[in-house]
């Protein structure tokens, strides 16, 4: 972080973001993102986003470029495409999500796609970020379903040419469009990112929409889906429907392709630099994630790992007799050993005495898989955190009622009997520290 173009970026950055994330983890995402190891991110585009947020969308990417990063971009233009069949009169339907593709559509499709992809470069451009325009030459295709017609099926992507781009210091602008020797075949958006990313394998694959996540029954955003954790659990909910479960599909395909540390962000424009650049974010983020073991602490070395993650946590030392009593504590860990968790069970109702997530973790969703996991296990709980720490907004969004005293909050689940939930409050007002 010491050269004059790093000290221009983290200025930048700090001028724009300074209100919404911390220094350090602001700091923390650029160095991640700017890995010479990994590309950065593919974007996808939704074909509406350009059409009813386009402004948001191009300062968002303008940003990225202003602060060093290029992402490859793909958009869609579906909703442009349906407009322009339905003013020629050309009818069209879809199977599976794909549109059939005679000849007519086609050629509508590539001049709809075309000028689409020309709008974003051209304002990308007049904001003085370098954008280049790509309407061949990636995806190579063969037509192998006749039903669908002049549909292309990705048979490999050309990601020399995407390098090339990226190397000149230019984003690329990709249309989903395909091609067999001479013939342009249309592509599916959202398929075509997925063999796109495979091809570029970057960092994070990203799908900006106008609804900017994917959505519980309540209607509340889900912030974080760890998909070895959750994945079969929200496959079989009535209520995401039957294009957020194809999505989520895809998105596992392309996880389980990619390496452990890659995540997928849905979110739209606007949040785009705080999803980016906070640990918390803003929009749904999906990872591969880890598994979470149950463990009695009678073992040596489950002792140290938790050590280990609560120490790291907190930046203190867990006092010795920590496992006096190791009957009585029940922890939880991510596969990882990044995340733990330890419930006490020595009073009347299970006490969350300590959870933790090392410092490099956050913001990977850790904490909130293990919490998942945990709750399965114990309905009931209560805990409790000191009032100035910054994870007290994370704990409101999970509690079911908190009091806030000066040093301490104490927040619970599961309690609704009023004379117990004063015991609780009182025994955790009075817990001598573990951590100094
Ligand atoms: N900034 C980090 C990332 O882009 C964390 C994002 C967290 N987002 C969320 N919706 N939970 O990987």
């Amino acid at each position: 972080m010491n050269n004059p173009s790093n000290k221009f970026i983290k200025d930048t950055i700090l001028k724009l973001l300074g209100a919404i994330g911390s220094e350090k983890e602001i700091n923390k995402y650029i160095e991640k993102f700017s890995s010479p190891e990994q590309r950065f991110a593919v974007i996808k585009v939704g074909g509406s986003v350009i059409e009813n947020d386009l402004e948001n969308l191009i300062s968002s990417l303008v940003f990225l470029n202003q602060v060093g990063l290029k992402p490859v971009i793909l958009h869609g233009a579906g909703p442009m495409l349906s407009k322009a069949l339905e003013d020629k009169n050309i009818d069209f339907s879809f199977i599976d999500g794909q549109r059939v593709t005679s000849i007519e559509v086609r050629d509508v499709a590539y001049s709809v796609f075309s000028k689409t992809n020309k709008k974003i470069v051209d304002s990308l451009e007049a904001q003085g970020a370098n954008a280049k325009s790509v309407t061949s030459d990636v995806f190579e295709c063969v037509m192998d379903n006749a039903d669908l017609g002049y549909v292309g099926s990705i048979q490999s992507v050309n990601h020399q040419l995407i390098n090339e781009i990226l190397e000149s210091d230019s984003i690329p602008v990709i249309a989903p469009i395909g091609f067999q020797d001479k013939e342009i075949l249309n592509i599916n958006a959202d398929i075509a990112t997925v063999e796109l990313v495979k091809a570029i394998n970057p960092y994070k694959a990203i799908f900006l929409s106008d609804t900017g996540g994917i959505f519980n029954q309540r209607g509340q955003l889900i912030p974080n889906i760890n998909l070895a954790l959750e994945y079969d659990e929200l496959m079989q909910q009535e209520w995401l429907h039957s294009g957020m479960k194809l999505k989520l599909e895809q998105i596992k395909s392309l996880l389980d392709f990619l390496p452990k540390t890659a995540s997928v962000s849905i979110t739209e424009p606007i949040n785009l630099p705080k999803e980016l650049f906070t640990d918390s974010g803003s929009g749904t983020l999906i990872k591969h994630g880890y598994s979470v073991l149950q463990y009695q602490l009678t073992e040596k070395d489950v002792q140290k790992q938790f050590t280990n993650i609560i120490e790291k946590s907190f930046g203190g030392k867990l006092v010795d007799d920590f496992f006096e009593n190791p009957n009585d504590l029940d922890i939880f860990m991510t596969t990882c050993k990044r995340a733990s968790i330890a419930i006490s069970n020595d009073f009347k109702i299970p006490y969350m005495d300590k959870f933790g997530v090392i410092p490099e973790a956050k913001g990977e969703g850790l904490g909130a898989g293990i919490w998942h996991e945990m709750r399965k296990v114990y309905p009931q709980v209560f805990w409790r955190s000191r009032a100035n720490n910054p994870i007290n907004n994370f704990y409101m969004s999970i509690c079911e009622g908190c009091q806030k005293q000066d040093e301490w909050h104490i927040f619970w689940i599961g309690i609704s009997d009023y004379s117990a939930l004063k015991d609780c409050i009182e025994y955790a007002v009075n817990k001598p520290k573990s951590v100094i």
